[in-house]
Order: structure tokens, then C-alpha cells, then sequence
């Protein structure tokens, strides 16, 4: 990847929009967590969720995003704000974790109709907040 990209998606709310907007990062996030819920690598980090409260966090990861990629402020507005590697500490998130959590949002961009481009900066991009999130070796 390359500087194109980052040009092309890291400047002001570009990620935003080629990520569809609010409505384009909701069919994202639910994707993801479909993607969660079934692939066998994902057994542990699924394990660490609330399924009672699904609804709740997919309204928070999808604000969440819509934010870190360059759009309103949504999660701040609703539920205050937040630091993603402070809060993922509470959680077993060792290397095995964190590449589950990337390969299940690699799994659900390649569902969306993004452009290759765009996939490939996304998921790159992710990589930092992930490796962030990890609480162990
Ligand atoms: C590295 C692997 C990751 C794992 C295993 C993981 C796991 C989790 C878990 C278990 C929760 C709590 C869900 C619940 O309430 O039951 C959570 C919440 C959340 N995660 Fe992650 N996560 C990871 C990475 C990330 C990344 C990279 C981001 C952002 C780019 C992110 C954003 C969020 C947000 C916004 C919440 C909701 C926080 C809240 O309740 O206030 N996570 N995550």
C-alpha cells in the first residue's frame, strides 16, 4: 500500500464517505459481527462479549468508526468519550486475539462494496488501534 492511498483516504472525512457513510459503517459492523459469531478463530474473542447487549455494541462500534474515520463525532456525542487501548485492557487480547479481531473486519470489508483501494487502507489502518487494544503477549 501506499502513499496514494493515504492521500486518497487519510484527508479530512474521505474514509467517511468511501466507507458509506453512517449506513455503509452499520452494514460494516454488522457484517463483523456476523464473521465473529461463526468463524472458528473468533470462538475466544466472541466469547468476550456481552450477547445480551449486541445491540448496544454494534451501535457503539459503528459510531465509534464513523468518527476515527474522519466523520461526525458520534460516539462522543452518546456515550462520552472513550480510549480504545485503556478500555480493551480489562480483556485476554494477546496477538492470536488481535488478529482474530482483524481478520473478521477483513472478512466483513471484502462483503462491502468498497473499492480494493480502500479494503486494503482500511485494514491497514486498523492494524495500530488493534495492536493498541492488545493486553498481553
Ligand atoms: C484487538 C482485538 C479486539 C478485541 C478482542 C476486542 C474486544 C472487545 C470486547 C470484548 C468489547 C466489549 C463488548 C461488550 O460490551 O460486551 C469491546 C468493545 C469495544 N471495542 Fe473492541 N476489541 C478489539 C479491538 C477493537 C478496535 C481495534 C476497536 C476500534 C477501532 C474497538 C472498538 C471497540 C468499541 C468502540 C467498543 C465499545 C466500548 C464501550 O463499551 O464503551 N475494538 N471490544
Amino acid at each position: 500500500m501506499s502513499e496514494n492511498n493515504v492521500a486518497q483516504f487519510g484527508q479530512g472525512d474521505a474514509s467517511f464517505r468511501a466507507a458509506g457513510e453512517y449506513e455503509g459503517i452499520k452494514a460494516l459492523v454488522e457484517q463483523f459481527y456476523i464473521e465473529m459469531s461463526t468463524l472458528p478463530k473468533a470462538t475466544a474473542i466472541w466469547a468476550m462479549h456481552n450477547h445480551d447487549d449486541m445491540e448496544q455494541i454494534h451501535d457503539k462500534l459503528t459510531r465509534f468508526l464513523c468518527s476515527w474515520l474522519g466523520g461526525p463525532r458520534l460516539f462522543r456525542e452518546k456515550y462520552g468519550p472513550i480510549s480504545i487501548p485503556a478500555f480493551h485492557k480489562q480483556f485476554p487480547i494477546g496477538p492470536a486475539e488481535r488478529d482474530a479481531w482483524l481478520l473478521c473486519m477483513k472478512r466483513a470489508a471484502d462483503k462491502q462494496p468498497y473499492s480494493d483501494a480502500f479494503k486494503c487502507y482500511l485494514l491497514e489502518q486498523l492494524y495500530r488501534p488493534a495492536e493498541f487494544s492488545r493486553s498481553r503477549d
